[in-house]
């Protein structure tokens, strides 16, 4: 017997491989500051718990494969509150934003086909994308400018005739990037002087800060045919053990031929699906003070990294993640040291290592992910205890 070598090709998480250090770290009765995951600490909005607490299922049946009707009409009416205009017949309800995003991999490259991102991305682009044999092509960008996009040349010059679409999460994810309206418009004219997709990852929308509002791609009316516009409850609500997603897209073929891998799948989870329906019929101004909440966060967290001597935390705009480049020769060694070999008090932090969130060998070897999910009072701590160790670590540059 033998494994298939694209599935033995494939990396594990770097978000989660250092998981089995943690859990031997907790077992010496360790508190561990987790900032190595995007799992929100907000509560979820109770009207989830309600609306499945409320419904009178007497057999917890299989959904429609596209999803349910009323979460459907919930999350068009939600896409029309902020001017976008996908109808009903437009949407597919996913297992989380995750499995939109493999399904739009799959659904627009072929095996041995491409598709741009720009790096750093989120590293499971290359877990949606590995298993169907399709490339990920790095479009690469810098802490140094804020990761903002390079020159339409230089994306064009990454384009050859097996280059499908470009794929990007806005906000995004690690970099905290927001794309400007200017960026997204470039992204908009190349897709289509060059018959690309664009797949647009937009889980964090509603968290850009200082007053800044991320650019949809569905806003881009004279592509939209090209657009598909991934979604997720999980960071939108706080809500990530739902594994509600969606996929919506004005293309006419789409949604027919996604719905064959929804048929595949049978279909998303039902309670889950009720539950979703009352989230996305929250009013907007739910979101206004969790905003606040991690703008807050962000500046507690950024401004305490690039305080810590050799430390370079450049602050991001939005989602709720930062970059940050670590005065040590290798970030991984490094978090893995956090957690087998270092203590504050009894206390540690775990972080990401961000070299496998770019596609490009060599790229972030000393930098790490850190999510601002924490009350403020852990993330003081936590940057306390990363000053701490950083001072005594042994492969520090
Ligand atoms: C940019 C981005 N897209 C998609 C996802 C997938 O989220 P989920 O499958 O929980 O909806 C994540 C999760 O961290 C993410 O950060």
């Amino acid at each position: 017997m033998k494994l298939s070598k694209r599935m033995q090709a494939m990396q594990s998480s770097p978000i989660r491989r250092l998981v089995p250090y943690a859990d031997e770290a907790r077992a010496r009765g360790v508190k561990i500051y987790g900032l190595n995951v995007g799992q929100p600490d907000i509560e979820t909005p109770s009207v989830f718990m309600d609306a499945i607490r409320n419904t009178e299922i007497k057999v917890l049946a299989y959904a429609n494969s596209k999803g349910d009707p009323e979460l459907i009409k919930a999350t068009s009416d939600y896409y029309k509150r902020i001017g976008l205009p996908y109808e009903p017949e437009d949407i597919i309800i996913t297992n989380g934003g995750s499995e939109a995003l493999m399904w739009a991999f799959v659904a627009v490259a072929d095996v041995g086909e491409e598709i741009l991102v720009p790096e750093p991305f989120y590293t499971n682009y290359r877990s949606f994308s590995a298993p169907y044999s399709v490339t990920l092509k790095p479009i690469t960008t810098y802490a140094e400018n804020g990761f903002a996009l390079p020159s339409e040349d230089e994306i064009v010059a990454k384009i050859n005739d097996k280059t499908r679409a470009i794929a990007l999460s806005n906000p995004g994810n690690p970099t905290g990037v927001v794309y400007t309206r200017e960026e997204v418009e470039l992204i908009a004219k190349i897709a289509k002087e060059h018959d690309l997709f664009i797949i647009a990852d937009e889980v964090y929308r509603e968290f850009a800060y200082e007053g800044l509002k991320a650019t949809s791609f569905g806003e881009m009316t004279d592509v939209l045919d090209r657009v598909i516009i991934v979604d997720s409850v999980s960071k939108r609500f706080s809500a990530c053990g739902a594994r509600i997603g969606s996929l919506a897209t004005k293309n006419k073929e789409l949604p027919e031929q996604l719905l064959k891998l929804g048929q595949g799948r049978l279909c998303a989870p039902t309670l889950e699906m009720i539950g979703s329906t009352a989230l996305y019929k929250l009013d907007p101004s739910y979101f206004d003070p969790i905003r606040q909440r991690y703008e807050e966060r962000r500046d507690v967290l950024c401004d305490g990294l690039a305080a810590i001597d050799g430390v370079v935390c450049m602050k991001p705009m939005g989602a709720f993640y930062a970059i940050a480049k670590l005065p040590v020769k290798n970030a991984e060694d490094f978090a893995k040291w956090m957690l087998t070999d270092y203590t504050d008090n009894n206390e540690t932090v775990m972080v990401a290592p961000v070299e496998d969130f770019y596609q490009t060998l060599g790229m972030g070897v000393d930098e790490v992910r850190v999510a601002y999910v924490l009350k403020v009072e852990d993330l003081k701590r936590a940057v306390e205890i990363l000053d701490k160790a950083l001072k005594v670590y042994p492969d520090r540059v």
